[in-house]
């Protein structure tokens, strides 16, 4: 069966380390490895709605520079289609009709949504919008006949529920849509990335990003100010790994090659761990080289973006193509959903002849 992605983020804000380890890397290996007949990559500025029906001024904005993190990280338009989800309004139509195969317990015990709404006060009044973006992210799924949605754990629930939908539709209806899986990223340290504060998370309403777009002297001051271990007070005390940022960023970006370029003394990340563990280690030396290892990922980054910001007609223009390109897609499916749902009519000779039949005509 051919392999099909679809993927995407709520365009809330520039996007950060924490998405590049958890997904954006993945999606550029992914989009190069020449396995998958088509790649879409959406900006989920419907889904951003739902819980910033407020501020449309916000997603509105950020819709540039999602696109520009993409292009920047190495997404590839030719390889690639990166699509804005408004602009494909059958996605609506699905989610409509995908409502009615899911109960509204069934989206309570989302452990994601349930975190959402705790995050943005919605327990005593949640919208209608954002109670039903799961099913929303069905139709997303759907639409393209996904086969795969690289994306983080948080995101397992969504699939999960796609994945009911599509077996309920394909059972009520006959089978149409294609079950999706997700995709993982591959290691521990890439499945959640902390905050520079420690926090379990890297979010923009925390404040402890490292975008993918900060200067040279804005990686180098937060990564200064990491949360490390706060017993380890001078350096020839032990010191200790666990919630540790620091390390636990160098578990995600770094090569043993780079730690022997950076410190010959040791040959690898885990001598650097045994030498920090046993005492003798300034939290100094491994934040500068993590300095190090960030900045050499960040520049090409960073020049790539230099690149498209000098050529944003050309950015929309991309998203205007690959909107039109998806559109074609979305609304194949819906035509097949329509069929499979029989509410197709204009186009059912059969239908019109019996109740022509019906009534003697
Ligand atoms: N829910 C995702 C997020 O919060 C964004 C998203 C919307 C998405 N539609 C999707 C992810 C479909 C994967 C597949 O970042």
């Amino acid at each position: 069966m051919e392999k099909i992605i679809l993927t995407g983020d709520r365009p809330t804000g520039r996007l950060h380390l924490g998405h590049f380890v958890g997904s954006l890397r993945r999606r550029v290996e992914l989009q190069n490895s020449g396995e998958f007949s088509k790649i879409f990559i959406m900006i989920a500025d419907a889904q951003a709605l739902t819980d910033n029906a407020d501020n449309p001024e916000k997603v509105r904005q950020n819709i540039i520079e999602v696109a520009l993190d993409y292009l920047s990280v190495g997404i590839d338009p030719e390889k690639s289609t990166i699509l804005i989800q408004t602009q494909i309004p059958e996605l609506c139509e699905l989610a409509f009709y995908y409502m009615n195969l899911v109960s509204v317990s069934r989206v309570q015990r989302n452990p994601t949504v349930k975190t959402e709404i705790q995050m943005r006060g919605f327990e005593k009044s949640i919208p209608m919008g954002f109670f039903s973006y799961p099913v929303s992210q069905a139709s997303d799924i759907t639409a393209f006949k996904a086969t795969t949605v690289p994306a983080g754990d948080d995101q397992a629930p969504m699939i999960e529920l796609t994945r009911e939908i599509v077996n309920r539709f394909n059972n009520i209806y006959g089978p149409t849509l294609v079950e999706p899986e997700i995709l993982l990223p591959e290691s521990a340290a890439c499945m959640r990335l902390p905050g520079t504060d420690g926090k379990a998370k890297m979010s923009k309403s925390l404040g402890n990003c490292i975008y993918l777009s900060d200067s040279p002297k804005e990686v180098k001051k937060k990564v200064n100010s990491m949360y490390t271990d706060p017993e380890h007070l001078t350096i020839d005390m032990p010191g200790h790994l666990e919630g540790n940022c620091p390390f636990i960023y160098l578990d995600a970006f770094a090569t043993d090659e780079q730690v022997r370029r950076y410190l010959p003394d040791y040959d690898s990340l885990q001598a650097l761990k045994d030498h920090y563990t046993r005492g003798g280690v300034g939290d100094g030396t491994v934040k500068k080289l993590l300095i190090n290892v960030l900045e050499e990922l960040l520049v090409p980054i960073r020049e790539r973006r230099a690149y498209w910001e000098q050529r944003i007609p050309e950015v929309y223009e991309i998203l205007r193509k690959g909107s039109e390109k998806a559109r074609e897609t979305a609304a194949q499916t819906l035509d097949e959903v329509r069929a499979a749902m029989k509410i197709n009519y204009f186009a059912d000779a059969d239908l019109i002849k019996s109740q022509a039949a019906k009534y003697g005509k």
